[in-house]
């Protein structure tokens, strides 16, 4: 395999050429519920899950960002149906996290705004890789036992203390032109990744050096910011146009190992 690379051709073909248990971390958005038919491409879910299950090293993770569309009234779960075949061909769902979008698209009709998508965790086993992303907390306690008080009450010295603590797993992004990347040729694709998204998943679930695939690769988000992070990566996108643009886009950020997030 050659690494650095998108492959333009099915994914089923690119994984089909990996040996087993191949790559760290997968993260990727399939085209879901036929809402876009960039340029009438289908996919094959059940075959793509179990090759991405073999070429998954032990404790690796599949991140896969995913929506329903709302079809004759109803919402398809297409998700729900997804990460359950996960589970039955192996994976274990680890997390269940959300992809909120702090200004998604309004939409009419009896619904709430649509404002978020899963961000479904899959390990082969117990995630070999945990980084995860704090906050600070700040707290008041009471600590440091003084002295006992005149009344032979106990006098406790008033502190404020600033720890980190793990972030919760609903992700919070803006999206949208000139938000989600500043590459302005990134926008010819329909549905790009907001890259803080890709950031804060790479981080948490590898390591620098560790292998990153995305078989829908689309506009190259992945492919940048692993760049940029030091991570190894290879991807698959089907259509050629999109593959140019993603190379386009991905020249300023591999030649002369320029490591900078525009
Ligand atoms: C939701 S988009 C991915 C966008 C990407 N995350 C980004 O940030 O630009 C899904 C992509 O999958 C591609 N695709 C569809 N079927 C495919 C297949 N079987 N193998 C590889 N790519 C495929 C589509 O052409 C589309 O660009």
């Amino acid at each position: 395999m050659e690494i650095g690379k998108i492959y333009n051709e099915n994914c089923l073909i690119t994984m089909g050429k990996m040996p087993n248990e191949y790559v760290d971390f997968v993260i990727t958005s399939p085209p879901y519920d036929d809402i876009r038919n960039y340029n009438g491409y289908k996919f094959e879910f059940e075959k793509i899950a179990k090759e991405l299950f073999r070429i998954t090293k032990q404790g690796g993770v599949v991140v896969w960002v995913v929506g329903d569309a709302t079809i004759d009234g109803s919402e398809t779960g297409t998700s729900f149906r997804q990460a359950l075949y996960f589970k039955e061909i192996g994976f274990k769902l680890h997390d269940t996290m959300i992809y909120y979008k702090n200004n998604p698209m309004p939409q009419t009709g009896n619904r709430y705004h649509q404002h978020f998508e899963y961000m479904f965790a899959l390990s082969k086993g117990s995630p070999k890789t945990f980084n995860p992303i704090t906050e600070p907390t700040k707290y008041q306690g009471l600590a440091n036992m003084k002295n006992r008080g005149q009344n032979g009450s106990l006098d406790y010295e008033k502190v404020e203390r600033t720890t980190e603590k793990k972030v919760g797993n609903v992700f919070f992004y803006s999206v949208g032109g000139g938000i989600s990347t500043k590459d302005k040729i990134a926008y010819s694709h329909p549905a790009i990744f907001p890259e803080k998204l890709v950031i804060d998943q790479i981080k948490t679930w590898t390591n620098e050096n560790d292998l990153v695939y995305d078989p829908f690769m689309g506009s190259g988000t992945t492919a940048k910011v692993a760049q940029i992070l030091n991570r190894k990566w290879i991807g698959s996108e089907i259509s050629k146009e999109y593959v140019e643009i993603a190379n386009t886009r991905l020249k300023e950020y591999t030649l002369n190992n320029l490591f900078i997030l525009k």
